[in-house]
């Protein structure tokens, strides 16, 4: 066997397995060149030593001829596997979408801030209500024609699916005893014809102070603060005289039109301006029938029409897309 026989069975050789059986074929204890060293013995002496020689070198070179094959062997394998698994550290992770928040629920977030800041309380009442919170007590007379203005649904048993939230002025001023200021947000339904402003269920927040010699300065004041603060910097408002049985006197606060800036456009229907918050000096029937003396206590009250507040302050202009669940809204927010 010569030293070229040897560089090709060890090229020959295509993995790590066949190089191994190569090496004891050659070098093992029965090899080939182990058996050729076996024969010194028999030699001559003076032949011994060239031969002797011979074979070393031989062997030396198959030893290296491995080794070097083997080092091949071994890195064409560790760049397979890091082929096979090769990870770009530099890419971008794999988006994970979070959860938003309503833009309802954002504004009345900010909304109750705004009044817990002014020390009101957030007070709540049942979305099912019965005809004395909802009406009677707030100087709603039964067959009174004013009761047609709520488009009210009623149960089978009669109950009334609450047409606004000031029933939960009644039921706080019956719980407690004044001064009080409270927030009550919450759901009110009425039987409306669903359209781009209009919706069968919405949300309203209403606010109720009761306290010694409160006037509508009060109320103009909280009112022009809030809409300056939450709704946005800049917007004119104005009060208008308005009718609403449990209050005297009961105004709205309009708000300049955020869409035409007070220039005239479909949305204020040329008008320059919006409705926005109605509200007024509590009826003094009111205060009696929740056993408060009107000469000792007044309230203000006012109810936001909460979602048209959301549209504005967002410049959502259909009413209908707060409620039709789509995640592309509050994606945006
Ligand atoms: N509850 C009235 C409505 O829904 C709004 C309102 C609240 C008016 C408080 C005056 C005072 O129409």
């Amino acid at each position: 066997m010569d030293t070229q026989q040897i560089a090709a069975t060890v090229a020959g050789a295509g993995d790590l397995t066949a190089l191994e059986d190569v090496r004891v074929r050659l070098l093992g204890k029965k090899g080939e060149i182990t058996g050729m060293l076996k024969q010194l013995g028999g030699l001559a002496p003076e032949e011994r030593a060239a031969f002797g020689a011979q074979v070393n070198a031989l062997k030396a070179e198959a030893q290296a001829l491995l080794d070097a094959r083997k080092s091949e062997l071994e890195g064409a394998a560790e760049a397979a596997s890091l082929d096979a698994g090769w990870m770009d550290v530099t890419a971008p992770a794999p988006e994970r979408p979070l959860g938003r928040l309503h833009p309802i629920t954002l504004l009345l977030e900010e909304v109750i801030d705004h009044f817990t800041g002014l020390g009101f309380e957030i007070a709540s009442g049942p979305d099912i209500e019965d005809s004395f919170h909802n009406f009677d007590a707030l100087n709603i007379p039964k067959d009174h024609p004013a009761r047609d203005v709520w488009d009210t649904f009623y149960t089978d048993r009669g109950e009334i699916p609450r047409t606004h939230t000031s029933s939960v002025q009644i039921r706080t001023m019956m719980n407690r005893t004044p001064p009080m200021r409270i927030l009550a947000p919450g759901r009110v339904f009425r039987n409306e014809t669903i359209d781009a402003t209009h919706h069968a269920s919405f949300h309203q927040v209403e606010g109720l102070l009761v306290d010694r010699q409160v006037s509508v300065a009060h109320l103009k004041h909280t009112l022009e603060t809030l809409v300056d603060r939450v709704i946005g910097r800049g917007l004119k408002t104005r009060f208008r005289p308005a009718f609403y049985p449990f209050v005297e006197p009961g105004l709205d606060l309009d708000v300049s039109c955020v869409f035409c800036h007070g220039k005239g456009c479909g949305v204020c229907k040329q008008s320059g301006w919006i409705e926005l918050i109605p509200g007024g000096l509590v009826h003094p029937n009111v205060l009696r029938a929740c056993g408060h003396d009107p000469d000792e206590w007044q309230a203000y009250a006012f109810g936001m029409g909460f979602d048209r507040m959301v549209m504005l302050r967002y410049g959502i202009d259909d009413i209908r897309r707060l409620y039709d669940g789509r995640l592309s809204l509050v994606r945006q927010f």
